[in-house]
């Protein structure tokens, strides 16, 4: 069976829409034909500063999201990044092949770090994608299941796994990415050229999953659209409404040009009413169940302990295999 692993980082009060559609969607579908490893990677939000008490109850709620969302701990190994240090041990090994150019030219580095201007930027912020690397390769994983904006992370990660069997002999999996079309790249519904993101400039862009059901459909009925009145899939020229496609296709299934015809004639505001109710429909439940695991924190622990045991033990075994191929002297 393939090895999928995929993470998310814990840094915000919920997973939102871009988070839902671009990956954990496919998280849940890949399941039943794959040995899937997902985690919360805490050990990532700590690249940007974290309230202590609040990245603690931030990462059992990422947890307990992707538990609500579908993710099965009997079939998916399920557990906190910090929880094995093997990734971090493993990253720093990679940051020694890494080059400082080609770690320098990681757009989403450059974009983060022009935004806190140069004092206020780390080094942990600057080798976050090495323990990307890190987290992929510990478990021989074949399929990485993330939005496109990861595309340049996983490219970084296949040059490091190559150059690390080249130069220390065969030891790591080349992994692939898995990033389907409509779910690749959800835009902000107020400014729908910027990818949905919790760093969005208006609140009325983002759509959370643990957001009261009102709210969720008051903001994709208020989505940004334009002038004209046909619906449409093009999005260079219709940003707005290709967005509001995109999510309706993937979450219902239903092929874009099968909207395109169900909506011909028909206005904007039916499509985001319509859409407001799939949108509802299919997070309402996430956010219900969520609640109820939050209600349980010592049995989301259990989970999260039985996920890292079994973790554990595979990235341990990897990174033994690193350090003796790297020449590092095997402690008795
Ligand atoms: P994070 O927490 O920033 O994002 C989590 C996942 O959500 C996807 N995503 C989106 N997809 C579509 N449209 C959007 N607007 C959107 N916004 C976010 C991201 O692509 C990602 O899949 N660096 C990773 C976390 C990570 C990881 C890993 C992933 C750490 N180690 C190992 C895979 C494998 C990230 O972007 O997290």
């Amino acid at each position: 069976r393939p090895v999928v692993f995929s993470g998310m980082q814990p840094s915000s009060d919920s997973l939102h829409l871009g988070n839902y559609l671009g990956a954990l969607v496919n998280w849940v579908k890949l399941q039943d034909e794959v040995d899937p490893i997902y985690c919360v990677v805490d050990l990532h939000a700590i690249t940007v500063s974290q309230d202590p008490a609040e990245l603690r109850a931030s990462t059992r709620r990422t947890a307990a999201q992707y538990l609500a969302a579908g993710v099965d701990p009997l079939r998916s190994t399920l557990f906190v990044q910090s929880h094995v240090p093997a990734h971090a041990e493993l990253a720093w090994v990679l940051g020694t092949i890494t080059g400082f150019g080609e770690a320098s030219r990681m757009t989403q580095f450059k974009d983060k770090s022009a935004k806190q201007g140069a004092d206020a930027t780390t080094v942990g912020l600057f080798t976050y994608p090495v323990l990307m690397a890190a987290d992929i390769l510990l478990y021989g994983t074949d399929l990485v299941p993330v939005g496109d904006d990861q595309r340049q992370h996983l490219e970084l990660t296949r040059d490091l796994a190559g150059r690390f069997n080249s130069r220390f002999g065969e030891t790591f999996t080349v992994p692939e990415a898995y990033i389907p079309k409509e779910s690749a790249r959800i835009y902000d519904l107020q400014e729908p050229t910027a990818k949905m993101s919790k760093s969005a400039a208006s609140d009325a862009g983002l759509i959370r999953l643990l957001d009261e059901p009102a709210r969720t459909a008051k903001k994709i009925k208020s989505a940004v659209t334009d002038t004209e009145r046909d619906i449409r899939y093009d999005p260079a020229a219709k940003p707005g409404i290709s967005n509001l496609l995109d999510i309706y296709a993937t979450i219902t299934g239903t092929p874009i040009a099968d909207l395109e015809a169900q909506y011909a004639g028909r206005g904007y505001g039916d499509l985001k009413k319509e859409l407001a109710d799939v949108v509802v429909g299919a997070l309402e439940p996430i956010r219900t169940r969520t609640f109820e695991l939050l209600d349980d924190p010592a049995e989301l622990d259990r989970i999260l302990a039985v996920g890292a045991d079994k973790a554990a033990e595979r990235a341990e075994r990897t990174l033994a295999t690193v350090y003796e191929r790297v020449g590092f002297l095997r402690r008795r």
